[in-house]
């Protein structure tokens, strides 16, 4: 994929990036200025956006959650579906209006969609009033790129990844309780469907000494809860000389002693024995494995480049199910992928009526410009794609449902994350194998882990009191 104003990463000066994180200086020019920052797609983007926070809150931004009032919006987005796209440009409509009243305001799009070559064209040809596009490989140059702001638009997108630099953990996280913590950046997979390889760029592992740093640190601020993210983490350190793999990671960070560690995302292929094992026998980390299967059908998988067969996914399953008592597993899975026949779709069924999913994102085949699988055959109409999906759903519910009501009576550890969405008398929180629970509790719980007694169990969630 070649990006119009291609640079290498590599070739930019790092003095360029190094100072905000080095000494933050706040500036004239953005003192007591606001900006507002939406976040599209996955908890790598909200990881991303938590540390474009920080860089503006060291530049002198602050934040508001009103969008009116922003000063500079940034619009932080996602590829990975085509829906991801509309969303996005329906949004940037309402910023164009609100431009026409607030003549100085700044519009910017960061994230995977700017490192898609047809989105920058389609910015640059009918979206004259954006002012900034940063890709997901220099959002640390956004310092720069706001001090060197003219009256044209400034399109600042690196087409290939950098190395991975440490500059110090500078994020303003959204949680005080729950930290997210990168392992790695990009993916080396090119399942045949997936834009991620292109817009994140090829898989680079953080140091393992780098990550048990940021891990202390976050203990030592009195965190309880981690998730080590990577587009694909049981394949952690492979890219690195010398490096642990991921299952000697899980142990050392274990070791800190932090109480909850949880992971996303797992792929199949990369998940070996002895992850199960220290996932088995740690008790901080958590029984919970998002473990995606796409598809069902052996054939479809070889199309979409998954480097297994139903029946190896089936056996990974069970030997985690066996070991890792109580576990949650959840999945990802596309459905009408191109070529996918009824009998395909009934292997995918098959193999949600085996694993009794704790819950599944599901998702329609959705073609990515430059993806192989955007260039192979599509062979369903949307109204069967769509009857496919809910058919899928259905089971999902059934079983997610199913999988709650068996926590009913139990007691459960739950880490009170907040006040209750649904019951603002309430408080909510996790289970250890990642159930939402909305628990009848005051707000000095939050933070706090306590013993909570399922009293109902919803599709989407349980209700529970502390436990005697
Ligand atoms: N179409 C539909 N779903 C997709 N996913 C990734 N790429 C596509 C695509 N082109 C889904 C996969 C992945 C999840 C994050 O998004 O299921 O695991
Ligand atoms: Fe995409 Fe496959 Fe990598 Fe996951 S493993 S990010 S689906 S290419």
């Amino acid at each position: 994929m070649h990006l119009p104003n291609m640079q290498d990463a590599k070739k930019r000066k790092q003095e360029k990036v190094n100072y905000i994180y080095e000494k933050p200086v706040v500036s004239d020019i953005f003192k007591g200025k606001k900006y507002y920052l939406r976040t599209y797609g996955c908890q790598m983007n909200v990881h991303d956006s938590e540390e474009i926070k920080a860089i503006l809150e060291s530049l002198g931004y602050a934040e508001t959650n009103v969008f009116e009032d922003a000063d500079l919006i940034i619009l932080n987005t996602c590829a990975i579906r085509e829906n991801a796209h509309d969303k996005v440009f329906g949004f940037l409509g309402r910023c164009k209006h609100l431009k026409k009243i607030k003549k100085d305001l700044l519009i910017g799009v960061c994230g995977c969609m700017a490192q898609e070559e047809s989105v920058v064209n389609e910015i640059k040809t009918k979206h004259p009033y954006i002012d900034i596009v940063f890709g997901t490989h220099n959002m640390r140059e956004l310092p720069s790129i706001l001090e060197n702001l003219n009256n044209h638009q400034n399109i600042e997108v690196y087409s290939k990844e950098g190395d991975v630099y440490e500059f110090g953990n500078l994020y303003k996280r959204d949680s005080q309780i729950s930290a997210w913590v990168n392992i790695m950046f990009g993916c080396d997979k090119f399942c045949t469907y997936c834009i991620v390889p292109y817009t994140r760029g090829k898989q680079r592992s953080r140091k393992s000494v780098d990550i048990l740093k940021e891990v202390k640190e976050l203990k030592e601020q009195g965190y309880k809860e981690i998730t080590l993210l990577g587009q694909n983490v049981n394949a952690y350190g492979k890219d690195l000389d010398g490096e642990i793999g991921f299952s000697k990671l899980l142990e050392k960070v274990s070791d800190i002693g932090i109480e909850r560690i949880r992971f996303v995302t797992s792929h199949p292929w990369d998940f070996t024995d002895d992850m199960i094992d220290i996932i088995a026998s740690r008790d901080n980390i958590m029984p919970y494995i998002h473990l995606p299967l796409q598809s069902g059908s052996s054939r479809i998988l070889k199309l979409m480049g998954r480097r297994y067969t139903k029946e190896e996914y089936l056996t990974l399953y069970q030997k985690i199910r066996d070991k890792v008592k109580g576990a949650s597993i959840t999945t990802d899975i596309i459905v009408a992928f191109p070529g996918e026949t009824e009998e395909d779709f009934n292997d995918t069924l098959d193999v949600v009526d085996a694993c009794k999913y704790d819950g599944a994102f599901t998702f329609i085949f959705s073609p990515r410009v430059g993806t192989p699988a955007a260039l192979m055959k599509d062979n369903l109409t949307i109204e069967e794609k769509e009857e496919r999906l809910h058919k899928l759903n259905e089971k999902i519910n059934n079983y997610s449902n199913e999988s709650n009501q068996k926590m009913l009576g139990t007691i459960q550890k739950v880490l009170i994350t907040g006040i209750s969405e649904k019951d603002e008398s309430k408080v909510c929180g996790y289970t250890e194998n990642m159930k939402l629970v909305n628990v009848e509790a005051d707000k000095s719980f939050i933070g706090k882990i306590i013993n909570v007694k399922i009293t109902d169990a919803k599709s989407f969630s349980l209700d529970g009191i502390i436990a005697e």
